[in-house]
């Protein structure tokens, strides 16, 4: 996975947990569609605004969008139309899928948007007939590696100096059934 930029901080994630901005989640949890093209201009903000490096370019958007071995997935609620995204890659011969992005909007975390992307992401590979997902992580990525456990994913190994600034990765697993 790209280089997530930092969370956004406590005050702010407070802010906005408690004003009317809020997810109804009680009534309406987040829902997830297949990406359009009409998508791009929100996916390739949330990829800036997510990650600082090894970002998805707004060409490559382009082309995973219309690619039969990449599946992008966008969640909203209600007239929150773009909360976030996940990026899965599939391919040929191969039993493994690859979510190799998943963001949600900086004013929308903390309120099960990435646990809904999560979800979708898993029923998807399973009717492409994945048997399984893997996903790379930074080891220093507490939010994504306590949600990643959360649903499931089993942490199998670990890549020195993955990253550009050199932070090594987990490999993350999770066996669909
Ligand atoms: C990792 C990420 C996708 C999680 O998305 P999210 O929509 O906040 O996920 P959820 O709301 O489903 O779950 C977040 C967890 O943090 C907790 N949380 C609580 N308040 C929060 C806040 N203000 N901000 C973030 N997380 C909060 C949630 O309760 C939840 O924990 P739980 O499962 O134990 O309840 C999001 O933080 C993000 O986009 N980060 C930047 C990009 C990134 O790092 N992507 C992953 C790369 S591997």
């Amino acid at each position: 996975m790209p280089t997530a930029l930092p969370p956004p901080s406590p005050a702010h994630g407070r802010r906005i947990a408690a004003g009317p901005a809020d997810l109804p989640s009680a009534t309406s949890g987040p829902r997830v569609r297949r990406a359009a093209a009409s998508d791009l201009d929100e996916l390739v903000a949330l990829e800036q605004r997510s990650f600082s490096s090894d970002r998805l370019s707004r060409a490559q958007y382009r082309r995973h969008l219309d690619s039969d071995s990449a599946l992008v997935l966008v969640a909203s609620a209600n007239h929150h139309l773009f909360l976030g995204s996940a990026v899965l890659f599939f391919r040929k011969r191969s039993a493994v899928a690859r979510l190799y992005s998943l963001a949600t909007a900086p004013e929308a975390r903390g309120q099960g948007v990435g646990a809904a992307l999560l979800a979708a992401v898993a029923d998807a590979a399973r009717r492409r007939g994945s048997r399984a997902l893997k996903l790379e992580v930074r080891t220093d990525n507490a939010a994504a590696i306590r949600l990643y456990e959360r649903h499931g994913f089993r942490r199998i190994a670990r890549y020195a100096r993955y990253y550009e600034d050199g932070a090594d990765a987990w490999r993350y697993e999770q066996t669909l059934d």
